[in-house]
């Protein structure tokens, strides 16, 4: 992961570097990444006014969790590597300056749950959105059945939730789950341009405002987080989950057999 300082300071970028397997979340991803929060948390809001979080390359910013660390899991394994993602993901959603997501490429799964954590979407062009975890015999297990919805309410989120559609950027600013869409060679520098207005307002009054936007969503996403993870986990005891996920692996299709 690298962490860079840009703005004399200002913003932060986090880059999740795992190119070989398109940045795929493992435990250890998920252990630097709560290690780097801790040390931003110390400079936000008066140092850093905002921290951006992105993928290396321009094929991927996040591909999910990683599905060939999860095939070894147990089911109680499961319920720890869910609420583990789930403690960085509300670590880095509650910093108190805005966090964005530059998503340049695949956001899939916990790649999705990453970005929707954070408190809005910029995308490039060849973005692609989506929670496919049903196709593994899976569901969500970051946040992302709560934080969908809230993003951009249950009609549309039923269905990328049910079907494991996936959107284009195109399709995602429509849908509202992106805010723009910036040229990819572009990404970064046009969204540190933005973040730069950020300068001009009171750093305190931003984090107060960030803080009661969570305080009205905080009760129902903690029950909803909690049920998620259970639900992950349960999952892990089917013989559908190991299939799906050793269909992945083997490059074939899964047969599901409801079991
Ligand atoms: N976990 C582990 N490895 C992954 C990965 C993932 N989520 N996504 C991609 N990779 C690996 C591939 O296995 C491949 O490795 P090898 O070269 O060793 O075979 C490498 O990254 C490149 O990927 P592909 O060859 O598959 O690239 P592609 O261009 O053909 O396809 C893709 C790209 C459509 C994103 C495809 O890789 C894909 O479907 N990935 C999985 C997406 C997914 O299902 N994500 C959800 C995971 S479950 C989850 O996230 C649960 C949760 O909520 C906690």
């Amino acid at each position: 992961m690298l962490v860079e300082k840009v703005n004399h300071g200002a913003f932060s970028v986090v880059t999740i570097r795992r190119p070989e397997s398109l940045n795929a979340l493992n435990r250890e991803v998920l252990d630097r990444l709560d290690e780097v929060l801790d040390s931003l948390v110390q400079e936000v809001p008066r140092v850093i006014r905002a921290v951006v979080v992105t993928g290396e390359g321009s094929k991927a910013f996040v591909a999910g969790a990683d599905i060939k660390q999860m095939a070894q899991l147990s089911a109680s394994e499961a319920l720890s590597f869910s609420q583990r993602g789930q403690e960085v993901f509300n670590k880095l959603a509650h910093l108190p300056v805005p966090v964005v997501a530059a998503v340049n490429g695949y956001a899939l799964g916990g790649g999705l749950e990453l970005a929707l954590a954070c408190d809005w979407i910029w995308a490039t062009p060849n973005a692609v959105f989506g929670l496919p975890e049903v196709g593994l015999g899976l569901i969500p297990g970051f946040g992302g059945t709560a934080r969908l919805v809230q993003k951009i309410g249950p009609s549309k989120a039923y269905e990328m939730i049910l079907t494991g559609r996936r959107l284009n950027a195109e399709e995602a600013m429509r849908w509202g789950l992106i805010n723009e869409i910036f040229a990819s060679d572009q990404l970064l520098p046009q969204t540190v341009q933005r973040l730069e207005s950020l300068l001009q307002l009171g750093p305190l009054a931003v984090s107060q405002a960030k803080r009661l936007l969570l305080k009205g969503q905080a009760t129902w996403l903690h029950q909803a987080l909690e049920d998620e993870r259970e639900s992950f986990a349960d999952l892990f005891n089917l013989k559908d989950v190991r299939e799906g996920m050793q269909a992945f692996m083997q490059k074939r299709k899964p047969q599901f057999k409801g079991e």
